[in-house]
């Protein structure tokens, strides 16, 4: 990873990243470290590679510590940010990344298959937001919503009432939580493909957006620290979609 850009406007900022050691929380969790942020990457089953992502960012004179934990079980979530503040310190950044996206149509989830991605995509983002704003100091919070919150995704209907779940609570958690913690959203398209999934159905995908290409790590990670910097936005959504929620077409 490359050294700490010489701005440094995240020092003195402590971010908690969930599911930051692979993919977008990655790149998020670079961005953020190469801000000047201490960075808490948080994991479920990738230990070893937020460990590897840590050392890498001490190495790059950062300072960053990983943190363990099962979003799935609500219980543990506020333990999971005690343990983060005991390592780092107060948390005056969460970005609420982490996700599952697995198929399933309205007419036959289980009802634990929609407890299950309600639990990760939007009650744990609550959650450790509110375990944040207890901490009665300033912050920022960015949600991880998807484009098609705007639209309908028939094949993931669990996943897509979580996220609209997710967005309505952006809106109520940055009225109830101002002045002192700003609250937006990342909507991002189509950047990177899902497992079992190749650069080809991405591309496919791409012919869905009015801008007929793929989104890049560093479109997401720019618009997490726009958000985060810019000081008189708050419960603001960016879509980073190529226009993707322009179009209100149903997926399925
Ligand atoms: N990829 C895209 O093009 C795209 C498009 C639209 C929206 N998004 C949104 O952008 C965000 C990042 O996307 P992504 O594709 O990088 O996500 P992802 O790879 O599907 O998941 C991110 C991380 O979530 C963690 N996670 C999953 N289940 C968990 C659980 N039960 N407890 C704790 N952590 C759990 C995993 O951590 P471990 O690896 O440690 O298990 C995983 O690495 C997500 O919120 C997603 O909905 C992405």
């Amino acid at each position: 990873m490359s050294a700490r850009d010489e701005s440094n406007q995240l020092s003195g900022h402590t971010a908690l990243i969930t599911g930051g050691a692979q993919r977008i929380g990655k790149a998020v969790t670079q961005a953020l470290a190469q801000a000047g942020a201490d960075v808490v990457i948080h994991y479920n089953q990738s230990a070893a590679a937020a460990e590897s992502l840590a050392n890498d960012i001490r190495g790059a004179g950062g300072q960053a510590w990983s943190v363990g934990g099962d979003l799935s079980d609500s219980s543990s979530v506020p333990a999971l940010f005690e343990t983060a503040v005991a390592k780092a310190g107060p948390i005056s950044i969460l970005i609420n990344n982490a996700s599952i996206f697995p198929a399933s149509r309205l007419t036959s989830f289980s009802p634990k298959q929609l407890q299950e991605n309600i639990n990760v995509n939007a009650l744990a983002p609550l959650l450790l937001s509110r375990a944040m704003a207890n901490q009665k100091l300033p912050g920022h919070i960015v949600n991880f919503l998807d484009t098609r919150v705007v639209s309908y995704d028939a094949e993931h209907a669990a996943y897509h009432i979580s996220k609209r779940m997710l967005h309505t609570l952006t809106r109520m958690m940055a009225l109830e939580f101002a002045p002192r913690i700003r609250v937006n959203a990342v909507a991002p398209g189509v950047i990177l493909p899902p497992p079992g999934k190749d650069e080809a159905y991405l591309n496919e995908l791409a012919k869905t957006n009015p801008l007929q290409t793929v989104g890049a790590l560093d479109d997401i990670a720019s618009s997490v620290l726009f958000l985060i910097r810019t000081g008189f936005i708050t419960g603001q959504i960016i879509y980073v979609d190529g226009g993707r929620h322009m179009r209100g077409a149903t997926y399925g």
